[in-house]
Parts: structure tokens; sequence; C-alpha cells
């Protein structure tokens, strides 16, 4: 197999523990901070399974969760200098993940939680919440995701897939997500973001329509990133299967 990362197994073990320890520690916090009854949007329907950055954190953590395991796989194996087969899979498994879901949304919801903080903040994270989220919670769920996306596209090659299957894969994802914003709506009534309360019916169809668009750029912006990191070891060349 080619190189595809710029550690060892062992320390790239260690650096994808830290970071999935720091996902896990992330949810823990968003989860046991008592606010339910000064923060409405959580004890209503879907709770914080409406929001996508709580299911962008979700993924983040179960995406460095499996990092852990692959490399965890990677040093037995290399250590028992056996043939690869298990791994492998698993690690195409890892690099689809991170090419079609992590990192296209990661950078959706940092992108455009940022955009709309500095239009306008009380359309996505009101002042209120101030006194109730600390702000590194803030950042850890908004900022920190997208340093930690770039690192682990520094730290290892991932193999895109084709771009149909990429770009495909990636729209199930958002329709599957829009379904479940307008089924929050229709069964109890509430918009999950407060900026869609203020939108007529065809704004709404062009701010979700817009939002969905801008997730294949997001796909190619990484696909073009990680070719710009890789490009110069070679990698590429060798890598050709
Ligand atoms: C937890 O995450 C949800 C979903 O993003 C968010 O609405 C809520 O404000 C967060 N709560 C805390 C305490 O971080």
């Amino acid at each position: 197999m080619a190189a595809s990362t710029r550690l060892g197994p062992k320390v790239l073990l260690l650096v994808h523990l830290g970071v999935f320890s720091w996902y896990l520690f992330t949810i823990w916090s968003n989860c046991s901070l008592q606010t339910a009854d000064r923060h409405p949007g959580l004890r209503s329907y879907g709770g914080r399974w409406k929001y996508l950055t709580f299911i962008n954190l979700v993924m983040h953590a179960v995406f460095f969760g499996l990092c852990v395991l692959v490399d965890a796989v990677h040093s037995a194996v290399s250590v028992k200098q056996s043939r690869s087969g298990t791994p492998l899979n698993l690690s195409r498994a890892r690099d689809f993940y991170f090419t079609v879901l992590a990192f296209p949304v990661g950078t959706f919801v940092f992108v455009s939680f940022w955009t709309l903080y500095t239009y306008d903040r009380e359309l996505v994270y009101p002042k209120l919440l101030d006194e109730i989220i600390p702000i590194w919670l803030n950042h850890a769920m908004h900022t920190v995701i997208m340093p930690l996306l770039l690192l682990q596209m520094f730290l290892q090659n991932h193999r895109y897939p084709s771009r149909t299957a990429g770009i495909f894969s990636l729209a199930v994802f958002v329709a599957l997500y829009l379904s479940w914003v307008l089924w929050v709506h229709h069964a109890s009534g509430i918009w999950v973001y407060p900026i869609m309360a203020h939108l007529s019916p065809v704004g709404l169809c062009v701010f979700l329509g817009g939002a969905s668009l801008s997730m294949a750029p997001l796909y190619l912006l990484g696909e073009k990133l990680s070719l710009m990191m890789w490009s110069s070891t070679g990698n590429q060349k060798k890598k050709k299967k």
C-alpha cells in the first residue's frame, strides 16, 4: 500500500484518540449543561437532533472513532506483517466518510454559522445564549471543527470517490436532513432555525435550495484542497490503482 499518511500508525493513533476524546467531551458538555428551561429549542420536538450542528458533532465523533479503529488495526497488523484485507476496507470506509460527509458538512456548518452570525447573530445564535452557553463551547461546536478537519486532511491522504458517486451520496444526506427539518415543522409547527420563521415560502425555497446547492462546491473544495496538500509528495502518482 502506498504511504498515504504523514505519521506512523502509533502517533496517528494518539492524535486520533485525542481528537476523538475532544469530541466526546464537547458532546458531553453540550448535553450535560442544564439549559433546557432557558433554551426552548432543546425541549421541543426532536431535541438537539434537529440541529445540523449537533448532528455534525456526532458525525465527527464517529469519524474520529473510526480513525482510531483503523489506526489500531493497522498498528496491530503491521506488527504481524500480515496481508491487509480488513484494514484496507476499513480505511476505504473512513476515506468515504471523510470526503463525502465529514468535510463538506463540517465546512458547511462552519461557513454558514459564521456568515449568518456576522450578518445578524439573532438569526442563528441569539445573544441570550452567551449567558447560558460558555464561549468555548460555542467555538468547539462551530469553529474548532474546521481546523480539526484540515489537520486530518493534512495528516492523511483520503481517496476521493468518483465525483458522481461523491456528490450523489452527499445529496442523499442533504435530502434526508431537509426532509427531517420539514418534518419537524410539519409535526410541531416549529422551524429548526429562527431565520426560517422570517422567510416567505419563496424565500424559504431559495434559502433551503441555496444551502443545499452550496454543498457541492464544498465537496469539490475538499477534493481540491486534498489534492493541493498531497500532490507535492508524489503520492498521487504512486497511488494509482
Ligand atoms: C447543544 O447543541 C445544540 C445543537 O446545536 C444547541 O442548540 C445548544 O445550544 C447546545 N447547548 C449547549 C449547552 O451547548
